[in-house]
């Protein structure tokens, strides 16, 4: 194992604002967080009514051992059988947790690139085991080739990760496409889809029915995103019963918070709230796109969830320098360059927001925009205005007086 082992790169630098020992949470306020993808919504007001009626004993109890009650609703709602289930603490709990008891050094993977940077880092830097991507290109707005993909996929490696839609690209491959590639896959292959983003594309587009049913397909179920629980923890995979069964007993008593349970359960008995709220993120992140499109030299790819990928013109400042100028007026961005290899030094990942934070957000957009520019403007100016005097010293023979305007 790595000694000098770091954690994965996240967004969240805006608890570095608000401070993580919880003293100023107000000041929250003062910020906008589009720099983590959390719902910009709140969760649904069964949800809370939940929550707060019983807070303190919620608090004070330990919650059932293997989140039973969880798992059978779950099952319910989503029409599939309790055996085929797995809650986690999150999806990163159920990753860390099946990806180490699934591979070893020798294992060989495929990945997308770009995807979420955690699978890779978890393959590379926890696992260390044989990473391939399957690059996509900006060329193609990061499209997903399947002709391709299937070829690839058939080299029999000991899992595929797939992350659909996929961050931070936004792109997505239907349900009916990604089940006839799977199809392809050899039974031996392990195929992991991050279901992150799913119902955005669509309430039919989940795979959740054909892992069941498959030998070899994982599907994996946040509820951070889509059910406004990211502060909650709770997440499943749903999968064949050999494969789950498999990694019950590796799960520890109590994985997941009383708290986060009655949350879930609330929430996934309230998906017309959340439909709606769903629904509502096309409009907001339509409106987004086009005031971002406005600006000038900006490259906004479509996407079909809760945040859009951006490239910044190559004439103006790289993803980090305006991260860095906008985190001064309390706007947190991400620079995705980290998660692909081709993406480069000017990748932009924006969170959809409501509406009245996307009118706060983009008035900042707009300032450090225009500022950049001006002091483009300016510097060219002062260049050109060094230029012309360090030409007027050239023709009158004053060497010296070239050689300080050069310095100065
Ligand atoms: C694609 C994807 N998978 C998994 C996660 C982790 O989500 P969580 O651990 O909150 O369930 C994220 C978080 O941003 C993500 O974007």
């Amino acid at each position: 194992m790595n000694a000098s082992l770091q954690n994965c790169y996240h967004g969240g630098a805006f608890f570095d604002a608000i401070g993580t020992e919880f003293n100023q949470l107000e000041r929250r306020n003062e910020i906008i967080n589009a720099d983590v993808l959390d719902a910009w919504f709140p969760p649904s007001p069964k949800v809370i009514a939940a929550l707060t009626d019983e807070l303190p004993w919620l608090l004070r109890t330990s919650p059932p051992t293997q989140c039973e009650g969880l798992i059978r609703v779950i099952a319910r709602q989503r029409g599939i059988s309790e055996d085929n289930i797995l809650p986690g603490a999150g999806s990163s709990d159920l990753i860390f947790l099946a990806l180490r008891e699934w591979l070893d050094c020798d294992s060989r993977v495929l990945i997308l690139d770009p995807m979420y940077g955690e699978y890779a880092h978890v393959l590379e830097s926890v696992i260390e085991c044989h990473v391939d991507r399957f690059q996509l290109q900006r060329v193609d707005n990061f499209r997903i080739n399947l002709e391709q993909l299937a070829k690839v996929a058939r080299k029999h490696f000991d899992l595929i990760i797939l992350v659909n839609p996929n961050s931070p690209t936004g792109q997505h491959i239907s349900r009916e496409n990604l089940e006839a590639l799977l199809q392809q896959i050899p039974a031996t292959t392990r195929v992991w889809v991050d279901e992150t983003y799913v119902e955005y594309a669509g309430l039919d587009q989940s795979l959740e029915t054909f892992a069941a049913q498959s030998r070899n397909v994982v599907v994996c179920k946040s509820m951070s995103k889509l059910y406004a629980l990211s502060g909650a923890r709770a997440a499943y995979l749903c999968g064949p019963v050999e494969i789950i069964s498999a990694l019950r007993p590796l799960t520890p008593p109590w994985a997941v918070s009383l708290v986060a349970q009655v949350a879930a359960v609330a929430a996934l008995q309230d998906q017309e709230y959340y439909v709606t709220r769903w629904r509502e993120t096309h409009q907001l992140r339509a409106q987004l796109s086009d005031a971002l499109r406005q600006l000038d030299g900006w490259d906004v790819l479509p996407g079909v969830a809760n945040f859009l990928l951006c490239f910044l013109p190559e004439h103006g400042p790289t993803a980090a320098d305006f991260v860095q100028d906008c985190r001064a007026h309390g706007l947190f961005l991400r620079d995705v360059g980290s998660m692909g290899r081709n993406l480069g030094r000017r990748a932009l990942r924006i969170a959809v927001k409501d509406a009245p934070t996307t009118e706060r957000m983009l008035n900042i957009i707009q300032q450090v925009n225009r500022a950049a520019k001006s002091s483009r403007t300016s510097t060219a100016t002062t260049l050109s205005a060094s230029d012309s005097q360090k030409n007027a010293a050239i023709r009158s023979g004053n060497l010296a007086k070239v050689e300080r305007t050069t310095i100065g």
